[in-house]
């Protein structure tokens, strides 16, 4: 496959720890539920599953985001559930609610069915990252992602989101062999999925580790990590003769930074509890750092957002040779912020970035 030529990479460079004259930025879920014309195209696919399913709709809202905003990266518009719903675990998500799973694993012989799924099944996501990347015409990179395998069994487990962990961490207490082989099961798949992501034509790839932050200090390292690890080890890191980046994002990973930035990514994801100049010391530049504004920032006024912003700029400090900066949310996006704080982060971020950047 051959795609037009990419004309802005800044936000691979980025990644890269290579020179580039601002902080680029893009934000996790930057394509959703604030954008009223990403609103209209969901209604006209019925579901969330009719959209993420249908590559020209995929297509379509992958691109709005780009329309209104200058962000230097588009994100594929998927899910990560994507990959256990091909699994056999039957995802669906009800109005107002959250994802659901019809078949959670929670037993024994569960846990004996789980395979790796045939990737035939996700042959729409393929697809929609083909399709994506035609219609870009080389404008931005496009970023692949799936869920760490860790987050991932959190839903399989769990059956849907939750707020105390109790399913899956009964299991890591109480058969801690039944869940790593969920894990290693969803290791080995995410690896397969993500590198057909990249022969599809993703140019970067995310991991997101949710809710990694919820484990106990040793079981992080030995449940989320060693998987996550696993993962990028197997990914492949060149395609269209250029680097292809992967940035493991960890919600409330904080505490364990220096072993996450040893896993084996180009960057690390970083949520708001993170200072981001003191996690630059800590990590002595040997990953580029992925964030971290909080979310709820954007519920301020533009003023605020913008000094707000200036700050995470202030905190990670000049970007001397060797260091990258991606700026972004700590975390998903809200549903309800307004798109005009948008405008004025992306504006912000773009202009007094450029002090903090030595011309090559
Ligand atoms: O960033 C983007 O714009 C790309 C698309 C994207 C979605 N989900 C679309 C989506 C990405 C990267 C994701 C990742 C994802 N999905 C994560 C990891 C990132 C994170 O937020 O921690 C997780 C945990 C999920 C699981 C998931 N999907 C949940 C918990 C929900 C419901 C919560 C909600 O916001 O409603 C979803 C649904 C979902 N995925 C929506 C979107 C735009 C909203 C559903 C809708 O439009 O009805």
């Amino acid at each position: 496959m051959s795609y037009p030529e990419l004309r802005h990479d800044v936000f691979l460079r980025a990644l890269l720890r290579q020179p580039v004259e601002y902080t680029p930025l893009w934000l996790m879920r930057q394509a959703g539920r604030y954008l009223p014309e990403y609103k209209a195209t969901r209604a006209r696919a019925g579901s969330f599953m009719g959209l993420a399913t249908n590559p020209d709709l995929a297509t379509e809202v992958t691109l709005q985001p780009l329309e209104r905003f200058a962000f230097d990266a588009a994100i594929l518009f998927s899910d990560i559930l994507t990959v256990p719903d091909a699994m056999g675990l039957g995802l669906s998500f009800a109005e107002g609610e959250g994802p659901r799973f019809a078949h959670p694993v929670r037993d024994e012989a569960a846990v004996a069915r789980l395979a790796v799924p045939d990737l035939a099944k996700l042959e729409y996501v393929f697809e929609a990252v083909r399709r994506i990347r035609s219609a870009l015409d080389g404008r931005v990179p496009l970023i692949g992602f799936s869920g760490s395998p860790f987050t991932l069994a959190c839903y399989m487990v769990e059956g849907a989101g939750s707020t105390d962990y109790r399913t899956i961490k009964t299991m890591l207490y109480q058969r801690p062999d039944l869940l790593h082989r969920i894990l290693q099961i969803n290791a080995d798949a995410v690896a397969e999925y993500l590198n057909a992501q990249i022969d599809a034509g993703a140019q970067a790839v995310m991991i997101f580790d949710s809710w990694g932050g919820v484990l106990a200090d040793g079981d992080f390292q030995e449940f989320s990590l060693a998987y996550s690890r696993q993962v990028l080890s197997r990914i492949t890191r060149e395609a269209e003769g250029r680097q292809v980046p992967a940035v493991l994002f960890t919600k409330g990973g904080g505490h364990w930074l220096e072993a996450i930035a040893a896993a084996g990514s180009d960057a690390v994801g970083l949520d708001w509890t993170v200072n981001l100049g003191e996690a630059r010391r800590r990590v002595q530049d040997r990953v580029a750092l992925q964030g971290n504004l909080d979310p709820m920032v954007l519920f301020a006024n533009p003023e605020q957002v913008a000094a707000r912003a200036r700050r995470v700029i202030e905190d990670f400090g000049p970007v001397t040779p060797g260091a990258g900066h991606v700026f972004n949310l700590g975390h998903g996006i809200s549903q309800f912020t307004p798109p005009e704080s948008v405008s004025a982060l992306v504006e912000t971020v773009h202009q007094h970035s450029r002090r903090f950047h030595t011309p090559a």
